[in-house]
Formats: C-alpha cells, sequence, structure tokens
C-alpha cells in the first residue's frame, strides 16, 4: 500500500508577489490547468493499491485546501500546521501517524508540474527499494547549474535505480556548475519514497530532537471536522528543518530513480515560470495587459494595470495591486530575502 503524503504548507515567497502569506502560489488557479495543488492531488491518484492522501499544511489554509480536495471529489486527511517548520518535521508527523501499519509514503511537493504517467512508472520501480529500507529520491537530468535545487550523485546500479553517492543540498553557483558538468549529478525532483519506519529511523539518528517534538505533537492531535490539528505549543518548539538537510545530505541508505522525460518543473522561481512560459520572437514571456518596445528575454506579469517596458533585457517585471518587483532574471531566487524583511518588519 502507498500513502500518498502531499506537502502543502510552503510560503513559496519566490513567488513574491503574486504568491502571497494567505495565499501561496500552490494554491493560485492557472486558468485551463487548475492550481498546483490540485494538479498534484490528480497524480497522487494514479497508482494501484494507494490510500486517500494525507495533506500537510498550514492551518491558514485549511479551508482553501479542503474547498480544493471537494472541487476535485477527493477524500483525504488534512493535517494542519500551527506555525511552519519546513519539510523534515512535516514528513515525520506524517510518518508517526501511520506507525503502526508501517505503509511506504510517497512524499509529494505541492509546487510541481510533471507527467503523472512518468511518475507512476517510476514509482513502480522504485518500491522494492522503499521496502528495502531505502530512501529513494527521484532524480531529474539537469539542464543548467540551478542553485535552488538539490543534487543527487549517481552510484552503482541498484535494481531499477542507483545508489546515491552524495546529496547536496541548494550548493553554491560553482559547485553546482562542477556538478552539471561531470555528468554524474541529478536534480532532486522533491518527491520521495520511503517506509515510514525508514524515515523515521534516519531522524531519530540524525535529528533526534526533532524526531521527540514530533511524536509529542503526534500525541496530542486534535480532530475538529475533517482537520486534525497538532498542538501549537508543542509543534511551535520543533527545530525547523528540511527533509534534505536534516536527513537526505546525511543519510547512507538514500536511493535514485530518474523521471526520464516528465516534463518535471519546479515553478519555484519566477525564471522558472519564464522557462516554461510561451516566448514571442524577443523572447519575452508576457502574461495580462503588457506593452513593450526593444525588450528581450524578460518575464512581464500585469496583474491590474497596464505594464509597458522599453529596452531592456533579462528582467522579471511582476505588478499586482499593492506591489511591484522588478528583478534581474538571474537573481529571480532572491525575492526571498525581500520577503524575509517584509515579515520581520510586519
Ligand atoms: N507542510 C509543510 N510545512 N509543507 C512545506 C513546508 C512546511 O513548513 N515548507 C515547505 N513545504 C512544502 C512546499 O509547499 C513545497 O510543496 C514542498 O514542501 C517543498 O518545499 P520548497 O520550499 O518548495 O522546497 P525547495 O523547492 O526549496 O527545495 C526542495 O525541492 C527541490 C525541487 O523542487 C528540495 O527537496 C530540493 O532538494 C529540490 O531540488
Ligand atoms: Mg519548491
Amino acid at each position: 500500500m502507498i500513502q500518498p503524503v502531499i506537502l502543502a504548507g510552503g510560503k513559496g515567497s519566490r513567488l513574491w508577489p503574486l504568491s502571497r502569506e494567505l495565499y501561496p502560489k500552490q494554491y493560485i488557479t492557472f486558468p485551463g490547468e487548475g492550481t498546483l495543488f490540485e494538479q498534484t492531488l490528480l497524480r497522487s491518484k494514479l497508482f494501484d493499491q494507494v490510500a486517500e492522501p494525507v495533506v500537510v499544511c498550514n492551518v491558514e489554509h485549511r479551508f482553501l485546501v479542503a474547498e480544493q480536495l471537494q472541487r476535485l471529489n477527493i477524500t483525504g486527511r488534512i493535517i494542519l500546521e500551527p506555525v511552519g517548520r519546513n519539510t523534515a518535521p512535516a514528513a515525520a508527523i506524517s510518518a508517526l501517524m501511520c506507525q503502526d501499519e508501517d505503509p511506504v509514503l510517497l512524499v509529494m511537493p505541492a509546487d510541481h508540474k510533471l507527467d503523472g504517467g512518468v511518475l507512476n512508472e517510476a514509482v513502480e520501480a522504485a518500491l522494492p527499494l522503499a521496502e528495502e529500507g531505502y530512501l529513494v529520491a527521484f532524480g531529474i537530468d539537469p539542464e543548467k547549474p540551478e542553485t535552488g535545487y538539490g543534487y543527487l550523485q549517481k552510484g552503482q546500479p541498484l535494481q531499477d535505480g542507483f545508489k546515491v553517492d552524495a546529496f547536496a543540498e541548494k550548493p553554491t553557483y560553482e559547485l553546482a556548475r562542477q556538478y552539471v558538468d561531470s555528468g554524474d549529478y541529478f536534480w532532486n525532483s522533491g518527491i520521495f519514497l520511503f517506509k515510514a519506519s525508514a524515515y523515521l529511523d534516519e531522524l531519530k539518528k540524525f535529528a533526534p530532537e526533532m524526531y521527540s517534538v514530533c511524536a509529542d505533537a503526534v500525541a496530542g492531535v486534535v480532530s475538529d471536522l475533517d482537520f486534525m490539528r497538532l498542538p501549537h505549543d508543542v509543534f511551535a518548539s520543533c527545530p525547523s528543518d528540511s527533509i534534505d538537510y536534516a536527513v537526505m545530505e546525511k543519510t547512507d541508505k538514500c536511493a535514485m530513480v530518474v523521471l526520464e522525460n516528465s516534463g518535471w518543473s519546479d515553478l519555484g522561481s519566477w525564471s522558472a515560470i519564464y522557462e516554461t512560459g510561451t516566448k514571442d520572437a524577443n523572447g519575452n514571456v508576457c502574461q495580462g495587459e503588457v506593452l513593450v518596445d526593444g525588450v528581450k528575454n524578460c518575464y512581464l506579469h500585469s496583474e491590474s494595470r497596464l505594464v509597458s517596458a522599453v529596452g531592456v533585457e533579462d528582467l522579471v517585471i511582476v505588478e499586482t495591486p499593492d506591489a511591484i518587483l522588478v528583478a534581474k532574471k538571474s537573481q529571480a531566487q532572491n525575492v526571498k530575502s525581500i520577503v524575509n524583511t517584509l515579515c520581520e518588519n510586519k
């Protein structure tokens, strides 16, 4: 039995100002495609022998999540985090809640585009590895030295996949370039397959405090209609870290199955949105009411007013009713720091 766990508690801060605290990018509807969260829910239903999904999200987004599940007629458990503590605790809480049955968890980020059929085949290939106790990551052939991703170093073949010799989360540009040039590294797609017990054993080893706070939080869970609420004071005391840093970089039980031709894309930053967009003859991607002259390779997005640009290149310009972003496309990841400053000054 596969238990899908959808991690939907991120702020999506690199897509500010479109993605906001109360309405992060995974819940935003793209015309004709639904939301990224809905697309993830649909992918989670594609497997044989699959349980209803578990969604772990922030308490602020509970109605968005419930509404989008309902829109697709999908039932699932919704675990509410009173505060975000990143992905390692979110996965730990899901694993602890089904400890007795010890299923294989398919941990899925809610902010991706990906061909469900390709994922389905890769999960089938990865299942025997996960059942043997490996923590399986899904690798993507890297296109460029992207510093916002994790990197998996391919080791010896292992069943239908490979052993991972090293996992490097968000390296410097220089290291990312070396990894891509070597041909030995894959991007980490952010999707994982592992037995609940295998993940918890590694977490206990490498992040014992996080493990014990999560166990206490699960002991104090309160059911409230369709929601399961984690106790605020306990969960707030949990160390914050991602699965990648807390476990995957440290474990020697990491294996990888490659996602081939999956159309995978983490729409995590404006440069990624630009890459997947339809370009005009000058390489610009324009959304909404936009007028340009002599502009090349830019992403221009207007929500409420006319946006015009003249003679600029390689920029991201995003207009919303109350905020405007202008950034160099190559530095679009750094929007996160603006959001952090805004949060500090709130
Ligand atoms: N429940 C919960 N709680 N979910 C969270 C939290 C949290 O505190 N923080 C983030 N998430 C969700 C996000 O909504 C997203 O769906 C997923 O977890 C991954 O978080 P991101 O913050 O988007 O991670 P990332 O993109 O920087 O890095 C991860 O994904 C990359 C590929 O997209 C890593 O796994 C990288 O190694 C990987 O390359
Ligand atoms: Mg992401």
